[in-house]
């Protein structure tokens, strides 16, 4: 065995223990699908910031609110406006705008921020209106979207300044919403505007320089033997108080209030009563500052109680570049408001205040419950009958003692890489009977990581690039038509949730473990659970999401080589591509491994074979290897057979002995473990496990790999190649060889052409245009202007540039 290849084996060793931690290689989306034009797109001329979205599948339209202009689309093409309206800031309002000092082009405009069903024919809608946050109702009828130019004031309903975040939500005819109320952005409330309106106090033990995410309602008045209130769920970033840090520390929070409040009578007048909060904690294995919440999404349960929260964290600083799912079970927060201990304030060394654990009396009726039946058997029927002992407690400590911790104690999923954004999770009904969870969720360069936990494995099915340019994805939103719409500054995307027909074979489909998905024997492919008629349970479908077993695919066929014709002196490029991102490929010589060597170079784009002589002639076979749950699945991607040259028959006499190109036999196990990957000659693309240990490993594999280059290199420099020009060069230039170089091949290149393919490639599924794969070794070993492709066979002109 060759330094080199030994080298391989060595690096090969150290990468099964970052697969085998606990995310395993999770934290790396199955497959890549880049931005394809078919996607379906709405934008406008002129028009910018896509970010209000709502679906109203009654009326079959996606109402899109965007800067001065909210669409009404078809909600299964959103290419198509049915209608639309221009809503623009006056001249006069820009003016005032600009003379606050705001940029007039930018800040003093009109943009929609809040859109809510009102009743069948009605929406809801505010916008900034440069600084003027005002709202009106909309109506659609006929075809025809109308504002009813009623305009009402919008201050504390949506945000003044477009770059604050905000939230709102519509309960019946009243509208929640958590914003600033004020010019500067400093006086943050929420409030519900309704008949009783009420507010938060402006405290900063309530709300401290807050960043509101999300809001939703859970209707637990629903079959409670407790007799208690719905509630609307707050969640929101702020300023930490109950730390002793050196700096702004910020925490995430889940507040509520309840739907029944009506304020106290004489404490907390027009004031909530029932506002608690509590630290959300998603703690990362690793010790960090905490992380920030960024958006939020209520994953609904015929059962209130069984009703999970899902959100997406980020760093606090920017110099990590995770991301994390916590899910929050309503339960579980619950608990925490209802039975948990308060904190209080002390007030240490004169002015300082510490916010400790309340270890005193706590108050009848419980502060910040809502009015249930205890109350009730109290004689108390509203807020407003609350004794003021209970309404002075809960004003003046409405943070929680605890924190509400996440379902599963952990992130559901944890990656490095650009930051999430936003998330959507819709529930699926797989074959096994059971339901799950499947997360869609936006990052910063527009792409949709769909991923799912599968009994604490995280896995990412699949990434989809939506925008052809990187755009932050500011909004996602799902249909019950299985659609997904996503919008940036620059557009709004749809795409469908499931996209089987991607997946070819049935091990492909099988291995996505993507509970749309299964692979149907009838048809042979790969199909929507959902669609196939449930009352004729389709015993013919294959999923395996769990475990990933393949046992049941039909055996493939055994593929048919592709014949060419080895050109001795040639260096040849085979090429082979994983369906998987998380496959491995191998490359077997007439049914031997072949280690990346002096004579081979495998990377993650094919295979090439340096100097090829007429020993090299045979059978080459690229399979990828693909693990599920530390289970080797081995698939054959390509087979090619190299002929030997016919006028070169003396040389095809040599074909039993083999120089240097064999690589003895390896163990099963390392056959398996062995990782071309890491063999590429420049360090493996951006580390994607969040374990510090394994990125520490895969340094060392990075070292490794450079080490390799410079064997590599150094070989090629001292003995294999010492060709230094090309007589194919674009400039047409040809040096006067030196003594020290000798041309070798490059004349036998240019004076025998390629012979072959010969006229069959059709097994050859390699080139997909649609999907392509991150880690792509085209990238690493930039052979685009070095190696020609003769109908997939290639050869190099120039070693030098190696
Ligand atoms: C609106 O879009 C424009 C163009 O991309 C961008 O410069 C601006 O920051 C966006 N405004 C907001 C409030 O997101
Ligand atoms: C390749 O050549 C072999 C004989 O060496 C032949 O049996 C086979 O059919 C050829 N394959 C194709 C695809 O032409
Ligand atoms: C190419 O291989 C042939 C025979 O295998 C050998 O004689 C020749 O020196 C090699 N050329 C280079 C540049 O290594």
């Amino acid at each position: 065995m060759s330094p080199l290849s030994a080298l391989g084996v060595f690096s090969g060793l150290f990468l099964p223990m970052c697969l085998g931690e606990y995310n395993t290689h999770s934290c790396i989306p199955r497959k890549s699908v880049l931005y394809q034009d078919n996607l379906k797109l709405f934008r406008e001329e002129g028009i910018w910031n896509y970010s209000t979205m709502l679906v109203r599948e009654d009326l079959g339209l996606l109402l899109l609110g965007a800067r001065e202009a909210v669409y009404a689309l078809d909600i299964n093409d959103i290419s198509i406006k049915k209608s639309g309206v221009y809503w623009r800031v006056t001249e006069e309002k820009q003016r005032e705008c600009t003379y606050k000092g705001k940029h007039a082009e930018i800040e003093c405009r009109n943009y929609i921020r809040t859109l809510h069903k009102v009743d069948d024919s009605t929406m809801y809608v505010c916008g900034t209106n440069a600084f003027s946050p005002t709202c009106d109702y909309m109506t659609y009828s006929e075809g025809q979207l109308r504002l009813e130019e009623a305009q009402e004031e919008g201050k504390g309903k949506c945000p003044f300044d477009p770059f604050q975040k905000y939230s709102s939500i519509m309960v019946g005819n009243d509208l929640y919403s958590a914003t600033s109320i004020n010019f500067l952005g400093s006086e943050p409330v929420v409030l519900r505007s309704s008949s009783s309106a009420l507010r938060t106090e402006f405290k900063s033990s309530w709300l401290n320089e807050p960043n509101f995410v999300y809001m939703d309602l859970v209707p637990e008045s629903n079959n409670n033997p407790e007799g208690d209130d719905d509630k609307v769920y707050l969640f929101f970033s702020e300023n930490a108080m109950e730390y002793d840090f050196y700096n702004k520390l910020t925490v995430s929070r889940v507040a509520r209030v309840c739907k029944g409040d009506m304020g106290g009578q004489r404490t907390l007048q027009r004031k909530w009563t029932s506002f608690l909060k509590a630290r959300l904690d998603c703690s990362l294995p690793e010790p960090s500052l905490p992380y920030i919440v960024q958006d939020v999404f209520l994953l609904k349960n015929d059962d209130w109680r069984k009703s999970v929260f899902y959100a997406v964290f980020t760093p606090q600083s920017s110099s990590s570049d995770m991301s994390a799912v916590c899910a929050y079970s309503v339960s579980a927060i619950g608990d925490v408001f209802d039975k948990g201990k308060f904190k209080t304030p002390v007030t240490v060394e004169t002015s300082h205040v510490k916010w400790v654990m309340y270890s005193g009396e706590v108050p009848t009726p419980r502060p910040g419950a809502c009015i249930n039946n205890a109350a009730r058997t109290l004689g108390m029927e509203r807020s407003l009958d609350l004794p003021d002992k209970t309404l002075q407690f809960i004003r003046d400590r409405p943070l929680m003692d605890d924190a509400v911790h996440p379902l599963t104690g952990r992130p559901l999923l944890v990656k490095r890489g650009d930051l999430f954004t936003r998330l959507v999770v819709d529930s699926v009904l797989a074959l096994d009977g059971e339901t799950y969870a499947v997360m869609f969720i936006g990052t910063e360069n527009g792409y949709v990581q769909k991923a799912v936990n599968y009994a604490g494995e995280m896995f990412i099915i699949e990434e989809i690039q939506l925008y052809q340019t990187p755009e932050a994805i500011r909004t996602l939103r799902l249909s019950s038509t299985g659609q997904l719409y996503a919008g940036s500054e620059y557009g709004a995307v749809q795409m469908p949730l499931s996209e089987c027909g991607r997946y070819e074979s049935c091990l492909d489909c099988v291995l996505a473990r993507d509970p749309y998905c299964g692979w149907d024997l009838s048809t042979g492919l790969c199909s929507a659970v959902a669609s196939s008629p449930f009352a004729s349970v389709p015993t013919n479908m294959i999923q395996s999401l769990k475990d990933g077993d393949i046992s049941q695919c039909p055996k493939s066929e055994t593929m048919k080589p592709e014949n060419y014709t080895l050109v001795p002196g040639n260096n040849i490029k085979l090429p082979c591509q994983p369906d998987s991102n998380l496959a491995q490929v191998q490359w077997l010589f007439s049914g031997q491994l072949l280690l990346s060597d002096t004579k081979y170079y495998i990377y993650n784009g094919g295979i090439l074979i340096l100097n090829a002589s007429a020993a090299n002639t045979g059978q080459y076979t690229c399979e990828s290897v693909e693990q599920v749950n530390s289970r080797p699945y081995t698939r054959t991607m390509a087979v090619y057979q190299l002929l030997p040259h016919t006028n070169l028959d003396e040389e095809s006499e040599t074909m039993t002995e083999s120089p240097h190109s064999h690589s003895t036999p390896l163990p099963d196990l390392l056959k398996v473990t062995e990782k071309p990957k890491a063999l590429d000659p420049l360090p493996p693309p951006e580390s994607q496990c969040e374990d510090g240990r394994v990125v520490g490993l895969q340094v060392v594999v990075a070292l490794l790999s450079l080490m390799l280059v410079g064997l590599v290199a150094w070989s090629l420099y001292k003995g294999c190649f010492r060709s230094r020009f090309s007589e194919n060069s674009s400039a047409g230039q040809v040096k006067r060889p030196s003594d020290d170089y000798m041309q070798i091949q490059n004349n036998i290149t240019s004076e025998f052409k390629l012979l072959g393919p010969t006229p069959s490639l059709s097994a050859n599924k390699n080139q997909n245009a649609i999907i392509a794969f991150k880690g792509n070794g085209e990238h690493h070993f930039s052979p685009g202007s070095n190696i020609s492709t003769v109908d997939g066979l290639g050869y190099i002109d120039d070693e030098s540039e190696i």
